[in-house]
């Protein structure tokens, strides 16, 4: 028997590429080849993301696309993976021309019987319901697919040893799922609640990666410092990780303001390892929007915070999320929104339009305060505007600087790519082989965003260093 290939395109956020690594890892063990192209594939995964309406459309646009490869002499496999395969059901089955297989994302250890089946059985079956916590999943004629779709409390693929794509930085899952409810996110529904990893088994698997030579890890979770297992909590495993001998940086992601203690901020500002970079979620800069939300914090303390971490790290760079239009979104607490942006200054800022999610909390909200697209669309434009002016200013600010670069792949337009401590992009000249190491790289120029450099002469790095 030939080897078989399985080709995974991974749309949406950090854990979705970490749950693709993962899936490769499962499929290896059994015996499974990754393919780069879908051509060259037996089975086609996307790996899909609910979070926003527009990520959803792409998919479906792209599933039609992957039509063609369906079926033929190899009988190739296409299945819907991930959040809108749990949203969506037994519903992507017929959509788009179709699909073979829909899972979520707590079925992945069953990759490879599911595939197997699908292969050998004539008859289809559909496999457990939709658990309760899932907005119901609208049940249709079913086409000969197949879903897996229950949740499991205790899956967090412990053991599962992913097969990475990146040998300069890794992704480390700590926790899937969320315990919160904010009102505006499907995440809870296609994730379930919050799992948290065993402290030691994501010890043992930083410490391989650092023997792999692997020199950066970010962990991973839906509220990564809420972590708790046992007697260990978010501070103290980021302290552990940090640690390991041959880890170099550690990034984690997304944390919450509520859960973000002084006692974090003395890890990050005590442990060298740890990056002096801070993703911390604000989503709205007025209190009665937040409330909305249910984000359980208030702008104040949300400011408070970010003064600990300035206070304890002065150059610390900052980001954040922020949704606009919510429902309900007054001129005037979309205006305390950019007032937040003017006082925080963050470095980088990811910005998105509410997106109605069904089966969320906020869709509950009275209907004739529903912001129109129109003014929803206006709101963001500013505030990307007025973000992007922060940026280049905060940024131009810093060329001259020489920073310690991990250089992690060629640059699309030729020379190197790598990230400053702050997770800076930079690009800059120099042979292939300094990837996956650290350069100290002069900054020179910026698009606003990114930054142009030149490596550092010995000289230079005698100096500095
Ligand atoms: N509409 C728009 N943005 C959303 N996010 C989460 N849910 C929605 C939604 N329904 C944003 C939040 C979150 C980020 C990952 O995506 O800002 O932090
Ligand atoms: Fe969604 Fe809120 Fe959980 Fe983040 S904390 S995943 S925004 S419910």
């Amino acid at each position: 028997m030939t080897t078989k290939r399985a080709y995974i395109e991974t749309y949406g956020c950090q854990m979705n590429i970490s749950d693709t690594e993962l899936m490769h890892g499962i499929l290896g063990e059994h015996g499974y080849a990754s393919a780069e192209t879908p051509e060259e594939a037996d089975v086609i995964l996307v790996n899909t993301c609910a979070i926003r309406d527009h990520a959803e459309q792409r998919v479906i646009g792209r599933i039609g696309q992957l039509q063609q490869y369906r079926g033929g002499e190899r009988n190739v496999l296409v299945g819907v993976t991930g959040c809108m395969a749990q949203r969506m059901g037994s519903d992507l089955l017929d959509r788009s021309g179709g699909v073979d297989l829909v899972m979520g994302p707590d079925g992945y250890r069953k990759l490879p019987e599911t595939l197997r089946s699908l292969w050998k059985e004539d008859e289809p079956k559909v496999e457990a319901p939709v658990a309760p916590a899932a907005p119901p999943a609208r049940s249709s004629g079913l086409s000969g697919g197949l879903t897996v779709l229950d949740f499991d409390p205790l899956e967090n693929y412990e053991g599962v040893r992913a097969r990475r794509t990146s040998a300069v930085s890794a992704w480390v899952p700590i926790q899937r799922g969320c315990n919160h409810r904010c009102t505006y996110c499907i995440v809870p529904y296609v994730r379930g609640g919050e799992k948290n990893r065993d402290a030691r088994e994501v010890l043992d698997e930083v410490r391989a990666l650092a023997e792999d030579g692997i020199p950066e890890v970010t962990l991973l979770g839906q509220t990564v410092n809420s972590y708790v297992a046992g007697d260990w909590d978010f501070p103290r495993l980021l302290r552990a990780v940090a640690r390991v001998d041959g880890i170099r940086r550690v990034r984690f992601t997304s944390p919450h303001p509520n859960d973000f203690s002084r006692e974090l901020v003395e890890v990050m500002a005590t442990e060298p390892h740890v990056c002096d970079q801070l993703h911390l979620p604000v989503q709205s800069g007025h209190d009665r929007t937040l409330k909305r939300m249910l984000r359980r914090y208030t702008v104040d303390a949300f400011h408070e915070k970010v003064a600990w971490v300035r206070e304890a790290i002065p150059h610390i760079a900052l980001s954040t999320d922020i949704i606009v239009g919510f429902p309900g979104e007054t001129d005037e607490e979309y205006e305390a929104t950019l007032d937040l942006m003017r006082e925080v200054r963050f470095d980088d800022a990811f910005l998105y339009k509410y997106s109605l999610r069904d089966g969320t909390p906020a869709t509950r909200l009275p209907e004739d305060q529903f912001v129109p697209g129109e003014v929803a669309q206006a709101r963001l434009e500013r505030l990307i505007e007025l973000h992007r002016e922060i940026q280049k200013e905060i940024n131009v600010a810093q060329v001259g600087k020489v920073e310690e670069v991990l250089v992690e792949r060629p640059a699309r337009r030729g020379g190197l790519q790598g990230r400053t401590d702050g997770n800076k992009v930079v690009v800059f000249e120099g042979p292939a082989s300094l990837i996956g190491g650290f350069e100290r790289v002069r900054l020179t120029s910026t698009t606003g965003a990114t930054f142009a450099g030149e490596r550092c002469s010995i000289d230079e790095v005698a100096r500095v260093a």
